[in-house]
């Protein structure tokens, strides 16, 4: 295969030198003559483990070389892979000046070369949305005679680590690759053979923001893990210990538990041991900012549920409401999400009826009955069984929990499952 990199930095270099080891054939283009010139006399422009001997031995066979111009590099290229950098705007937007630059380059070359049969393979990180509102009208205002379209869009973001870019490039934790129908782009799907990763085949949005939900999740990991520490030194406490015993718990801690996007957190644990850890911190004089936003965060998503919840609905709706309790199969309603979103129903003139097997208003007790009944003493009245659910009729159904399993909703019934997000 040949193909071109556009943007010769950590992500283009690393990448044309593993492909090029792969007995493919680079050639790489950046504006920077002095990163062309360090490659083409064999020496790595970046310090990175293992590149000097990929590209020394691509040197020597012939397989990789840089330049200032894309000229005829594109003549029966099959592949071009566009690393450019895309630097933080002032505003906190990604500057897209370079990916812009590139792709009206590419598509001004296709045109005039009159070439065809090229996928473009963007690994910058880009804005979701970039694909359809940046690179596409670029390439469609240039490129003429598109059917069948003479080049072939993809989205496939980058995973590697500096200082391990080279085995993250052959053992990446994933590969994602966006197209304009979520069909695998056969040219991609020839350059990874051979590598072992779970494959995602997506539409371009969703390949897009894969790259900042995951660095996110990182710096989020990274300052949860900093306000514990601070914690634990304040309070005379090993954060070494804690941390071992944090990341040995696979099944809650370091798992896809508690990840899925749906339902707010409540019950009589989370809130609680939150807002004691934010009062333990905050006695101690340490400030924890991000823990210190955990229960806004849950508060805004609850406001986000209700409006969800009834949406598109006329003033008066008859609701169902399924599951009650902050999770099925208990009848524990201390601080449960739910027990909210009951109150902000009723609150907006909706009538509501709520089916959760689990929660019998006559057996509550203790804490668990004080609490339903102060923030909803209408329990009793809400709660139907499945032959009044048979025999009514409702506008929209709201699922919180797995319960609906265990009902027969009728035929065209609005369902919204509130508990898991399309
Ligand atoms: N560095 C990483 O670990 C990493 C990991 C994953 C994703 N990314 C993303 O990959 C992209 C590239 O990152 P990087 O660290 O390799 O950046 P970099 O700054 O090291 O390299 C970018 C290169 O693009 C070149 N360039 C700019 N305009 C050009 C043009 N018009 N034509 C040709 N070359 C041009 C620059 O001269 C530079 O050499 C960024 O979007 C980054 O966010 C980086």
């Amino acid at each position: 295969m040949k193909v071109i990199i556009f943007g010769l930095g950590y992500v283009g270099f690393t990448a044309g030198c593993c492909i090029a080891s792969q007995g493919h054939t680079v050639v790489g283009i950046d504006v920077n003559d002095k990163k062309v010139a360090a490659i083409n006399n064999g020496e790595a422009p970046i310090i990175e483990p293992k590149v000097t001997e990929l590209l020394r031995d691509a040197r020597a066979a012939n397989t990789f070389q840089a330049d200032t111009q894309i000229g005829s590099h594109l003549d029966g290229a099959d592949l071009v892979l566009v690393c450019v950098g895309t630097p933080s705007a002032p505003e906190g937007a990604h500057n897209m000046r370079y990916i812009a630059e590139v792709t009206r380059q590419i598509a001004q070359t296709v045109q005039e070369r009159d070439l065809s049969g090229l996928s473009v393979a963007y690994r910058s990180t880009i804005r979701p949305g970039t694909i359809h509102e940046l690179i596409l009208p670029i390439i469609n205002s240039i490129v003429t005679d598109t059917n069948p379209p003479r080049i072939e869009v993809v989205y496939n973001p980058e995973f590697l680590r500096e200082g391990s870019a080279v085995d993250d490039y052959f053992a990446p934790p994933k590969i994602v690759t966006g197209t304009k129908d979520s069909t695998p782009n056969a040219t991609m799907t020839a350059l990874n053979e051979g590598i072992d990763a779970p494959r995602f085949t997506v539409g371009f949005r969703e390949a897009e923001i894969t790259k900042f939900v995951d660095n996110s999740w990182h710096a989020l990991k990274v300052a949860f893990a900093n306000e514990v520490g601070r914690t634990c030194l304040a309070n005379d406490i090993s954060a070494k210990q804690v941390h071992e015993i944090f990341v040995s718990d696979t099944k809650l801690n370091i798992s896809p538990y508690y990840l899925r996007p749906g339902g707010a957190f409540g019950g009589s644990c989370l809130p609680k041991d939150v807002r004691a850890l934010q009062y333990i911190a905050a006695d101690t004089g340490v400030n924890l900012p991000m823990i210190n936003s955990l229960l806004r965060s849950n508060a805004a998503h609850k406001h986000a549920l209700f409006d969800w919840a009834v949406a598109g609905l006329d003033q008066g709706a008859r609701i169902l409401m399924v599951g009650l309790a902050f999770k099925a199969g208990t009848d524990d309603l201390r601080e449960s999400p739910h027990v909210d979103l009951a109150r902000k129903i009723m609150a907006a003139g909706h009538t509501l009826d709520v089916f959760d097997p689990a929660v019998k208003a006559d057996m509550l007790v203790g804490a668990n009955l004080g609490y339903a009944f102060s923030a909803l003493p209408m329990l009793n009245r809400l709660l139907v069984d499945r032959d009044q659910i048979a025999a009514a009729k409702y506008d929209r159904v709201l699922v919180n929990n797995a319960t609906v399993e265990q009902l027969q909703m009728p035929e065209g019934v609005d369902v919204i499952d509130l508990g898991t997000l399309p």
